[in-house]
């Protein structure tokens, strides 16, 4: 638990929610919201990863403040500079303006069709963007706030270009990987700077780079780390524990004065005299990319980013929280006039298929693509991506998992709901919204207006602490609640006679018109997470838009008796096995197997202590074939394999799920240590093993007889 000191004219409640410690919640006025999302890079086509991570919750929170008529903004636009861009125009043959030109246009076009609903979507290269960040750049210039320092960096000779940290490749000095990057090396995880890398080579000519000298504008942070410390882990215990968890850990090991300027051709050029080649940093400019673009949409922009009563939320991934938690407000701060983020719910990564999302290897699920592939399922991704949203670790991502959501929630649940509901008025109503009958209410009809009622209120508080998640659930909730209602009333049976009691006929009528107003409930409630199924729902029920309003939820007469509604239409279809399979084939098809990765001269291996023929003459090495192949449940790496030994078939799991796929090695010859004593993995004997080589990269091919030959034959 954590404990804060709070600013005067502040109070604080507190909340205890499910699973969470006890925290703080610093509730202040607001009069106005400015929300923003990261702004993408245009290098590339945005992924579900993207969505999940960012652009969803983003979007849900947006909506939700709109219905309940907050003065709220919602911010985005592509981040058009930043070496990556560079590169791939280099890679490409083309400039970097037609780079984000294609990009821009692609984003742009993904997040309108998936209707993320920007207020503005900008860009970076835009010239009201270029004056407003040299103009902040300039303003702490004159205000002596930078540090000017030379420094050595890496220069590559043939590229005739300076090399950031991320292009220069070499020998891990922990691990010994010979692909380690200047940054970070991705297979030990530990972050390096590119003067730790043994044999350091430029990744965009392979030479060798060179040292030479440079000037660069520093940003001081560490003059900012009592603020930030007193500003986030006392003032902001409420954030989210992956956010304050991130910034704790930075602020703890203490701020390091940052370049807020570069060796490019490509970016803001430095708005100071005898600066020729020098640009601002990508992630100096790329936050004031919200500022401009307010300032591109409204003349009121002001009022948004510097009145005090303004709340600022960031939308982000995990990989940006130091950016919007300590570089961006650190900025802000040193600038004076504007006012800092509330929040910063950042999420974590979303994998895909139990693997991380790699856009070189291309595994990913892109947008574009899923929307050709899918038309007129906008909705179930948005609701799979939220329901399975990274919001407090890393997630995955299953086409499998999609279907089953797609098929038994939205389908079974929530569109079945609302299908029943309207085709029983038309047979049991005469398609007219039938009379309450207050007199013969029961306590069916009394826990259900409870749920109702319970629902807006539970959902609102998990929407103020984006937690969307579980708010998502919440509605689902009350769908399966109204499908037991109508199971348990069962107005069918009353009906159908020659003439229906009336008595029995009230009773009809008042399942009948619950389940109806639980329906226009559900449409205002999904409204923020299935925008264009909340509008099918309005329009079966020939209702206005105005009936989303948020406070209209909660009540149990927005549809008035005698009031005649349209022919259902199916809300959701449902998702076949074949569409399924189609997308794991393609998935699998288009990615690049980690197997593929260049090779380069392996570092010298690790030694075994010599042994003697008789320890090797103690296994018994068989040559199989392998008979049948399957994933096992809940794994990424593990296999389970039934290997014909001639003599006998033997079920062995082997950890090489990542590497292949089930389907591709049935019929293969292999090499297996026979007499391995058993051991059980995830609850499956496992007897023997099969022999693998592995390179340096992590690679693994299989050890097998050059011919065909018996299995079962011994290996000596
Ligand atoms: N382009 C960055 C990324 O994709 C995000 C920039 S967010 C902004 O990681 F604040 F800088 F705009
Ligand atoms: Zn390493």
């Amino acid at each position: 638990m954590r404990f804060g000191l709070y600013a005067l004219g502040l109070f604080h409640v507190f909340l205890h929610s499910r699973g969470a410690p006890l925290r703080h919640q610093t509730m202040k006025e607001f009069n106005r919201i400015l929300v923003t999302a990261a702004l993408p890079y245009a290098n590339g086509p945005v992924h579900i990863g993207h969505l999940a991570g960012c652009y969803i919750p983003a979007d849900i929170y947006v909506r939700y403040q709109r219905a309940r008529k907050k003065d709220i903004l919602f911010i985005g636009g592509s981040d058009e500079h930043g070496v990556p861009i560079t590169i791939r125009a280099m890679k490409e043959g083309i400039t970097p303006q037609q780079v984000v030109d294609k990009y821009h246009a692609l984003i742009k076009k993904s997040f309108e069709q998936m209707f993320i609903s920007f207020d503005i979507y900008s860009r970076t290269s835009n010239p009201v963007h270029h004056e407003t960040a040299a103009g902040f750049f300039r303003k702490l210039y004159d205000d002596h706030v930078f540090e000017e320092k030379e420094t050595e960096q890496y220069y590559d000779e043939t590229a005739k270009t300076f090399l950031a940290d991320r292009y220069i490749t070499g020998t891990c000095p922990v691990c010994s990987n010979p692909n380690a990057f200047g940054d970070q090396c991705e297979r030990c995880g530990s972050s390096l700077s590119p003067d730790q890398l043994i044999h350091p080579r430029s990744t965009l000519s392979d030479a060798v780079p060179v040292k030479r000298k440079t000037r660069h504008w520093y940003f001081p942070l560490q003059h900012y780390e009592i603020f930030l410390k007193e500003w986030i882990l006392n003032g902001h215990t409420e954030w989210k524990n992956n956010v304050y968890g991130q910034c704790k850990s930075w602020l703890d090991n203490g701020l390091q004065p940052r370049a807020m300027t570069r060796d490019s051709n490509w970016g803001i050029p430095v708005p100071l005299p005898h600066a020729e080649g020098k640009v601002l940093y990508v992630w100096f400019d790329a936050p004031i990319g919200y500022i401009s673009a307010t300032r591109e949409l409204t003349p009121k922009w002001a009022d948004y980013w510097q009145q005090p009563d303004t709340k600022l939320v960031h939308f982000i991934g995990k990989d940006n929280i130091v950016f919007h938690c300590i570089i961006f407000p650190a900025m802000l701060k040193a600038h004076g006039h504007y006012v800092l983020p509330d929040n910063v719910p950042a999420n974590e990564f979303l994998n895909i298929e139990g693997e991380k999302v790699s856009t070189s290897r291309n595994w990913a699920v892109w947008v574009h693509e899923y929307l050709e592939d899918f038309p007129g399922c906008e909705d179930v991704l948005r609701y799979v991506l939220c329901a399975n949203a990274p919001e407090t670790k890393d997630n995955d991502f299953t086409w499998k998992d999609f279907q089953d959501r797609n098929n038994s929630e939205l389908v079974s649940i929530f569109g079945n709901f609302v299908n029943r509901t309207f085709v029983l008025m038309h047979k049991l109503s005469k398609g007219k919204v039938p009379v309450w009958h207050e007199k013969i209410r029961d306590e069916a009809d009394t826990e259900l207006i409870r749920q109702i009622e319970h629902t807006k209120i539970t959902v609102e508080n998990l929407l103020e602490t984006y937690k969307f998640r579980d708010a998502l659930y919440t509605i689902m909730d009350l769908a399966r609640k109204g499908n037991k209602y109508l199971q348990d009333k069962e107005p069918w049976k009353k009906a159908g006679k020659e003439t229906t009691a009336a008595a029995d006929q009230e009773k009809i009528d008042n399942c009948l018109y619950l389940c109806l107003q639980l329906t226009a409930n559900l449409s205002i409630l999904i409204n923020p997470f299935l925008p264009a199924t909340s509008r099918k729902m309005l329009y079966m029920m020939k209702v206005v838009e105005r009936m989303l309003d948020w406070e209209h939820a909660g009540k149990i007469d927005l549809l008035k008796t005698g009031y005649s509604l349209r022919a259902p239409e199916l809300l959701f279809r449902k998702i076949e096995d074949e569409e399924i399979k189609k997308q794991m084939e393609k998935l699998h098809q288009n990615s690049v197997k980690p197997n593929t990765v260049v090779e380069t001269a392996p570092p010298p291996p690790e030694k075994k202590p010599e042994i003697r023929f008789e320890d090797f003459d103690k296994m018994e090495l068989r040559t199989g074939m392998i008979l049948a192949a399957e994933k096992v449940a809940k794994t990424d790496k593990l296999l389970k394999l039934v290997v014909d030994l001639g003599f006998e078939k033997r079920t062995i799991v082997s950890g090489i799920a990542l590497h292949f796929n089930a389907e591709d090695i049935i019929g293969r010859q292999v090499v297996v240590v026979a007499n391995l004593a058993p051991r059980k993995m995830k609850g499956i004997e496992s007897n023997g093993m099969i022999l693998m080589a592995e390179d340096a990269n992590g690679r693994l091919i299989f050890v097998a007889p050059d011919e065909k030959i018996r299995a079962g034959s011994e290996v000596r």
